[in-house]
């Protein structure tokens, strides 16, 4: 018999029981509907909505009925469709009929939307532990680069020289901006809908502030309606998490590209590399691009959200619960993700030599022979202009910029004078840059600076 069965005259259908059934998944909330069924029942004892024994009674009921999930030996089924039917069900076995006294004043609709904000608080609370954690490698890496030069790149394409550790620290400030947003998000995940009811309120005088404070909850949502209808906080969540997801593939990407032979700039440590089942060579960066290609299921769950959530009328709908499995799926790739991220980045071999000899055959210290001349009173249009028809004779000559001969450059212009070698070396190149958030070496040293006291704040 099912707890809701008076009204019926016939059991509902096997194949209906399967399929509404949420006990599959929403079981992964089992120990937050006791978390808030035990605030719950205190209020209502408190209230005297029910007598200090039966509240006394119940929570011990709860307690058990929480180690018997926890150890497996409480059978969940799917005749009692989610975990919230199943907790009631277990517990009035536990305790006979005064636990049926549990869900006086309360109704799955706030119950479930308290347990998804459960959950999420510990969710978040966790991810941004493991942000940090990468954010740490990133930062052990930068400082052990400080002096280590590659190309920078705009259309993939040399651009101008960086030092290794900024490109580093770039990614720590995304990563760093994904934990502000989900710190954000955390103020509208932490309030209780308790209270709410199916959705008009209840007719006992409970006390919603108390089993907020119980829960330890900031506030209580202000309107009931709104507050067993609203995903917002679990779209929010999967917004911040698809933004994490894509800050990660851009950084996987980088890993696949670098470890390629062609740029050769990394090597990803044994430990987190596979290799091929036919080609005994290989060394294959499978944890980088698999990061990458998650994005999509993440990217996916919150498309999903959004358009399960977008014809509803007030208030709760059967449909919100296709929220959880999305949620808990994204909870369970990013913590795969970064887990592995940060001993696969501080693990990572830096080929320092040969992202140096990259800087030194190419012309990407084009702009400073420009800047150069800017230096010697020509405009910087007309320099650019002088430098592009180098480059050019360069590139016909098969020579880099520093191999020209002082002739060579006068002939392009007669202000150029011996110390142009100098001035063109990478190391000069980066440490020109001298400007807040720029490339040289001091800039890096207060931006090291800078993003390690953000993190401490975290
Ligand atoms: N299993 C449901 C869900 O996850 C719980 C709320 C059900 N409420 C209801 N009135 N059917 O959304």
């Amino acid at each position: 018999m099912k707890l809701w069965g008076g009204r019926f005259t016939k059991p509902t259908s096997q194949l209906v029981d399967e399929y509404t059934a949420s006990i599959y998944f929403d079981k992964k909330l089992a120990a937050y509907d006791i978390e808030g069924s035990l605030a719950h029942v205190a209020m209502l004892g408190k209230c005297k909505i029910i007598t200090t024994e039966e509240a006394k009674t119940i929570a011990e009921g709860l307690n058990i009925v929480a180690s018997k999930i926890e150890s497996g030996e409480a059978r969940l089924s799917e005749e009692h469709e989610d975990i919230h039917m199943n907790v009631e069900k277990l517990l009035i076995e536990e305790v006979g009929p005064v636990g049926g006294k549990l869900h006086t004043g309360r109704s799955r609709n706030d119950q479930v939307a308290l347990d998804m904000r459960l959950y999420l608080r510990d969710a978040l609370v966790e991810l941004i532990d493991l942000l940090v954690h990468v954010q740490i490698a990133l930062l052990k890496q930068a400082k052990a680069n400080m002096d280590t030069i590659l190309p920078g790149y705009t259309h993939l394409q040399r651009a101008q020289p960086v030092l290794f550790s900024h490109h580093l620290l770039a990614y720590a400030w995304m990563f760093q901006r994904d934990i502000d947003r989900l710190t954000d998000s955390w103020k509208r995940v932490n309030q209780s809908p308790l209270g709410a009811g199916a959705l008009a309120g209840t007719t006992f005088p409970i006390d919603r502030g108390f089993v907020a404070e119980q829960l330890a909850f900031e506030d209580v949502c202000e309107n009931s309606l709104d507050a067993v209808s609203d995903r917002d906080f679990v779209i929010e969540f999967l917004s911040d998490a698809s933004m994490i997801s894509m800050h990660l593939s851009r950084l996987c990407e980088e890993l696949v590209q670098w470890s390629s032979q062609e740029f050769h700039f990394i090597e990803l440590d044994d430990e987190f590399s596979t290799g091929s089942s036919m080609m005994p060579q290989k060394k294959n960066p499978d944890v980088a691009e698999l990061v990458r290609g998650k994005t999509g299921r993440v990217y996916g769950h919150l498309m999903g959200m959004l358009t399960t959530l977008k014809g509803l009328p007030l208030a709760y709908n059967k449909d919100m619960q296709e929220d959880k499995e999305g949620m808990f799926d994204t909870v369970a790739t990013l913590r795969g993700a970064l887990s592995l991220f940060a001993p696969m980045i501080e693990t990572m071999k830096v080929n320092k030599d040969v992202m140096y000899n990259a800087v030194q055959r190419d012309y990407s210290n084009a702009t400073d022979f420009a800047d150069y001349l800017v230096g010697k009173g020509i405009p910087f249009r007309e320099s650019h202009a002088i430098t592009g028809e180098t480059v050019l004779y360069c590139i016909k000559e098969n020579k880099y910029l520093t191999e020209l001969t002082l002739d060579e450059f006068q002939s392009f212009s007669k202000k150029v004078e011996a110390d142009i070698y100098h001035f063109l070396s990478p190391e000069a190149v980066v440490q020109a840059r001298n400007v807040l958030g720029g490339t040289a070496k001091n800039q890096v040293n207060n931006q090291l600076e800078s993003i390690t006291q953000a993190i401490n704040m975290n």
